[in-house]
């Protein structure tokens, strides 16, 4: 590693000499004792058993999966696990078949390491700016996921037409500049008819934000933030909370619904914005046009 804490290549990335130790945690199925959750998933999973009987592989401890559910750590597979079967479903929905798909900004693999396991015979790709993160994919989830460090200069190194499925899940929220710029990348990498599964924070979500969501928590301590009682219907495409600092990935950014269709939908079908889909997020489904 280099001897200077910061390096160039951390002003495009993260973590970019970052060593691999890592604390994990058991497997999911040594996660199981909140019985009312369990009752619920097995109601709600017809597979819920023998999904979690499949994933021998560790849990990312909270700090090496953004704090996901903090240490709900139940709770953070079962968010992964509902996301490929609500992914499936409008893949089925939209006529799409499954080979291949890449998560963009993948972190520890939250989404991905159901493909790989409940479903190895996807092709499966995943990239994140965190070289953390991709080292942990790396080091403890199977070896049919193909994971690489990404920078935040929007250019990915994967082949044209490359994937039926790219997902983004809680990424565009994050990114300020150059949205067009990743989405015609995106656009590039997935089979004609294949779809885009981008959650952003809306208009709509600006509105609907209270104090018990997680992105209040960042939001007011901005000094930009106006207070929850003060907000105003968005007037502008985008609404950047930005962190000045020489890293990548330091703000909360929210898109106009308008904006999503007069934009984004030049380039795609814009096929539906799932409002607060599955929890505090909308989902945008974007179709490569055949
Ligand atoms: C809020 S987390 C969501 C992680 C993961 N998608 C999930 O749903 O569990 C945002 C992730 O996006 C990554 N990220 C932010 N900007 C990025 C960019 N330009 N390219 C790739 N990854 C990015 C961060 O490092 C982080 O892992």
């Amino acid at each position: 590693m280099p001897n200077d804490d910061f390096t160039w290549e951390d002003m495009i990335a993260i973590n970019s000499f970052a060593d691999d130790e890592f604390e994990v945690l058991a497997p999911v199925g040594e996660h199981l004792e909140n019985q009312n959750l369990v009752r619920h998933a097995r109601n709600k999973f017809a597979d819920f058993d023998l999904a979690i009987q499949a994933d021998n592989y560790p849990l990312p401890c909270t700090k090496d999966r953004e704090s996901y559910y903090g240490d709900r750590h139940l709770a953070y597979w079962l968010s992964g696990y509902e996301s490929l079967l609500f992914l499936e479903d409008a893949a089925k929905q939209y006529g799409v078949e499954l080979g291949g798909v890449y998560d963009f900004g993948c972190a520890s693999g939250r989404v991905l390491r159901h493909f790989a396991v409940q479903r190895p015979e996807t092709k499966i790709f995943g990239s994140d700016i965190n070289k953390r993160h991709i080292d942990w994919v790396n080091k403890y989830l199977p070896s049919n996921i193909v994971a690489f460090c990404n920078t935040s200069i929007p250019t990915l190194p994967m082949k044209d037409e490359a994937v039926d499925l790219v997902t983004a899940f809680s990424v565009f929220t994050h990114i300020e500049a150059f949205d067009m710029t990743w989405l015609m990348e995106i656009h590039r990498i997935l089979r004609p008819g294949g779809l885009a599964w981008v959650t952003v924070h809306s208009d709509q979500t600006w509105l609907d934000f209270n104090e018990n969501w997680p992105l209040h928590k960042g939001l007011c301590n901005h000094p930009k933030f106006p207070g929850l009682d003060k907000r105003q219907p968005m007037s502008t495409d985008k609404l950047i909370f930005r962190w000045h600092n020489n890293r990548s990935y330091t703000s909360n950014v929210f898109y106009r619904t308008e904006y999503i269709h007069n934009v984004w939908g030049r380039l795609f079908d814009v096929r539906e914005i799932r409002r607060r889909y599955p929890i505090y997020q909308d989902a945008v489904i974007l179709q490569k046009r055949a």
